[in-house]
């Protein structure tokens, strides 16, 4: 056995969350560790540029997976990632998120007996067409150790008949990332770089499969947001997924509709404290802009993470015209809620992460 713990990450989200971690861990120095990234995301935009700005040093495995159909991926991951355990089992693995590689390095590592730690347990949207729920399910069913971002999560585990010495309310780790962040994104004028007011803009994300995989539903979408950036302007950094299929539908956007590459973590954060509003599908999204108090409203059907509904900025609108519109308007009259404090979302996550590791590994 290596006296290293995993820390797995794969995706563009899971890099957020895993860099206050590895910042904490380096400096108390108790709980060795290594970082596997299973190569889900590669581009150097989705998975370098994150590393870079959030000071992560090099993977220390790179298990390169790379962009197949999502069973294929899932399957490739955990061969590769079991060979690893088999090689050099580690004493435990975390694993964050809702990924596809939070879910196949889970299974590996609790088919070989060694123990799971799950960042960011316990979210559900109940709602099985999305492959992240299914991920968090089998991911926490595996779990030993399961830390959760907000209090829903607690309650679902509970639910779930999960053992309450197993779960821990520990807050959400991106807002350590984000307390951390914020003074060197603001230095970026991301905004005015692009051409828009500070201020004065609308943000959009847009890269679920349930927005983004039928031709139809993007398109009408699409010309939606391009008759809402006719009153605000928007600023659209568009994900590889949504590229691939804007370029099937050979979509032109107009003047105010402003379509640019995947932004880093610092402009993604710099455009999102500078927006009049925020429209996404990204789960993260949500939470960051509950955080810093911007009207958010939620592209989807449901949410995982519903305390940014109720404590938070963001409303539900789904992909539906006529509520996207009435709470646009709502945003642009002032007449839009107003979002409180949400418990343990503080800056102070890792160290509560880690001294769960410490008290883990020592235990063995
Ligand atoms: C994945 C996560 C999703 C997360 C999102 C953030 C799963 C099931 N989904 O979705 O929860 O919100 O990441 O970005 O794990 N691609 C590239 N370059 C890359 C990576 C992907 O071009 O570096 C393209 C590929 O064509 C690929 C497609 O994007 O087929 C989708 O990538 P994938 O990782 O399967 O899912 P995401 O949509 O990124």
């Amino acid at each position: 056995m290596t006296e290293s713990i995993y820390l797995v990450t794969g995706a563009r989200p899971n890099f957020i969350k895993l860099a206050p971690l590895v910042w904490t861990l380096n400096s108390r120095r108790d709980v060795p560790f290594q970082i596997v990234h299973t190569g889900q995301h590669y581009d150097h935009a989705m998975s370098q540029a994150f590393f870079d700005v959030l000071n992560i040093p090099e993977p220390n495995i790179n298990l390169e997976v790379g962009s197949v159909e999502q069973n294929i991926q899932t399957a490739r991951i955990l061969e590769r990632f079991d060979k690893l355990l088999v090689e050099k089992p580690p004493r435990a693995v975390v694993v964050f998120g809702d990924v596809n590689s939070t879910l196949a390095c889970s299974l590996a590592a609790a088919k070989r007996l060694i123990p799971v730690v799950h960042v960011e347990a316990g979210l559900r949207s109940f709602d099985r067409s999305m492959p992240e729920e299914l991920n968090r399910l089998v991911t926490d069913a595996l779990s030993d150790l399961l830390l959760a971002s907000e209090q829903s999560g607690v309650l679902h585990l509970k639910q779930e008949g999960v053992p309450d010495e197993k779960v821990r309310l520990v807050g959400n780790i991106m807002i350590d990332t984000l307390v951390q962040m914020q003074p060197k994104a603001l230095e970026r004028q991301t905004a005015v770089r692009l051409g828009v007011a500070p201020g004065q803009y609308a943000l959009l994300t847009l890269h679920r499969p349930s927005n983004v995989d039928d031709p139809g539903t993007l398109l009408r979408l699409l010309n939606l947001f391009a008759d809402l950036s006719r009153k605000l302007p928007m600023v659209f950094p568009v994900h590889p997924r949504t590229k691939k299929q804007m370029e099937s539908l050979a979509y032109t956007a107009p003047a105010n509709f402003r379509l640019v590459e995947p932004v880093d973590y610092l402009d993604s954060l710099c455009l999102q404290q500078q927006a009049k509003l925020v429209l996404t599908d990204s789960g993260g999204i949500q939470e960051e802009t509950s955080y810093l108090g911007i009207p958010c409203l939620t592209l989807r059907p449901n949410t995982e993470r519903p305390v940014t509904v109720e404590l938070g900025t963001s409303t539900i609108v789904g992909n539906d015209e006529k509520r996207i519109r009435e709470a646009f308007e709502q945003v642009l009259a002032g007449r839009y809620k107003q979002g409180k404090p949400i418990p343990l979302w503080d800056g102070h996550t890792a160290e509560r992460v880690a001294d769960s590791l410490r008290e883990l590994t020592q235990g063995d």
